[in-house]
């Protein structure tokens, strides 16, 4: 069923006042996201905090099999932490992996990655490289752009150097339009026995997705984004096979049971990477915002989203002359990156979200291999969602030409 894009609207307060393109920073929650939210903080001020955890209990426990429908990941969500963000997710597994005794990089081993890789992610791997003298290789790109899969099993041959421990990338980057071939680095990932991780941050809500297809060990998103969930909320799914050997960076005890005064066990579901204390409000906001995704189904949402992203490329290459779109990749998402010659990308920032158009501009440092390869200047990022329309579109191009 294709999205009723006139519901999607009515349901979400910020489409009202708004045209915002910035999904990829925080996409608009709906009505009933926001209400969960403010219902359960109003729950807790009026009965208490622990209690109002005993009283909705039930349905906190829903949040994890629910993003496990979203990723088809095992129904019983048991290989779903809940985090803060993405950030918070990845490295829980990059950190946890590497202090694991079975996964422990020697020194010499290596961990590959993608050229459009993400800062938060990338530095990460740097400061393993430092702390456990490993190697950082990032595989070149094809002429689309995406991880290239034969340079990647190439890299995996090599007998020269040091074997190969972690694949870690991201599937949609941060600064543009790319859809990494997530699949197909899995099955090279299951093939030589790698271990997997995948953050899907900017893929979550926008496209389908499913551990198994992937081939991933592990996969991180944040709520906020496509998911349309509330700000500080984000996932981490490990897989059953794979939790047993990963030990978590960081205990408390509920995430390990603390039996006798010098003896802990942890917990056997990925419930082990999180901590007791949580923002119960803000995650009962996220399960229903997964909900709303699934009621939509994520084909409808990826059409919806992937034909505004293509309608507003075309646009900019032959309406605004002085726009250069940016974006690489064969099937291409929602994330829409541009150059203005000339323009001082900063003013015309303010200037749209005068006009009531949020966008935002891409720093060169998120994505710094890709910057510097492709000698990126700064660019707006427009980033539709399916509640957005192609009247707000021709608004976005008329401001554009107006800031001429
Ligand atoms: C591809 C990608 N990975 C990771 C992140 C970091 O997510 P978070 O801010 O939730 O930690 C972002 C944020 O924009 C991103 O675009």
């Amino acid at each position: 069923m294709p999205i009723d894009v006139t519901a999607a609207r009515a349901a979400t307060p910020g489409c009202q006042d708004l045209i915002h393109l910035n999904n990829a920073g925080a996409a608009l929650p709906t009505h009933d996201v926001l209400t969960t939210q403010i219902d359960y903080l109003q729950l807790e001020a009026r009965i208490g905090g622990y209690e109002a955890y005993t009283h909705e209990q039930a349905r906190i426990e829903q949040i994890r099999p629910t993003i496990a429908r979203l990723i088809g990941a095992d129904p019983s969500g048991d290989e779903v932490a809940l985090t803060v963000n993405n950030t918070a997710a990845f490295d829980l597994f990059l950190y946890s992996w590497a202090i694991s005794p079975t996964h422990a990089p020697d020194p010499g081993d290596r961990i590959l990655t993608t050229e459009t890789e993400y800062g938060a992610n990338f530095v990460a791997y740097l400061q393993l490289a430092r702390r456990f003298g490993i190697e950082v290789e990032v595989v070149p790109s094809n002429d689309h752009g995406e991880i290239d899969l034969d340079a990647l099993e190439a890299s995996i041959r090599r007998t020269d150097v040091g074997p190969v421990t972690l694949i870690a990338l991201n599937h949609i980057p941060t600064n543009g339009g790319l859809i990494n071939p997530a699949a197909g680095v899995g099955a090279i990932a299951r093939e030589y026995g790698i271990t997997y991780l995948l953050d899907a941050c900017q893929s979550a809500g926008q496209i389908p997705l499913d551990v198994d297809e992937l081939s991933c060990d592990a996969l991180t998103a944040a709520g906020r984004k496509f998911l349309r969930g509330p700000r500080g909320t984000g996932f981490l799914y490990v897989r059953a096979s794979i939790l047993p050997s990963i030990e978590p960076i960081m205990l408390d005890h509920s995430t390990a049971e603390w039996l006798e005064p010098d003896h802990y066990e942890i917990d056997p579901t990925a419930r082990r990477f999180e901590q007791w204390e949580r923002n119960h409000a803000a995650l009962l906001g996220l399960g229903h915002a997964v909900q709303e995704a699934l009621d939509h189904g994520l084909d409808a949402i990826a059409t919806r989203v992937q034909g505004l992203a293509e309608t507003l490329r075309g646009r900019l290459t032959d309406d605004v002359p002085q726009a250069t779109v940016r974006d690489l990749g064969r099937e291409r998402c929602g994330i829409v990156t541009f150059s203005l010659d000339g323009a001082d990308l900063a003013a015309v920032h303010a200037a749209l979200r005068d006009a009531g158009i949020n966008v935002s501009i891409v720093p060169p440092a998120s994505a710094l291999i890709d910057t510097r390869k492709r000698d990126l200047p700064s660019m707006i990022r427009a980033s539709v969602h399916y509640y957005n329309t192609e009247a707000e579109i021709d608004q976005l191009i008329t401001e554009l030409l107006r800031l001429r």
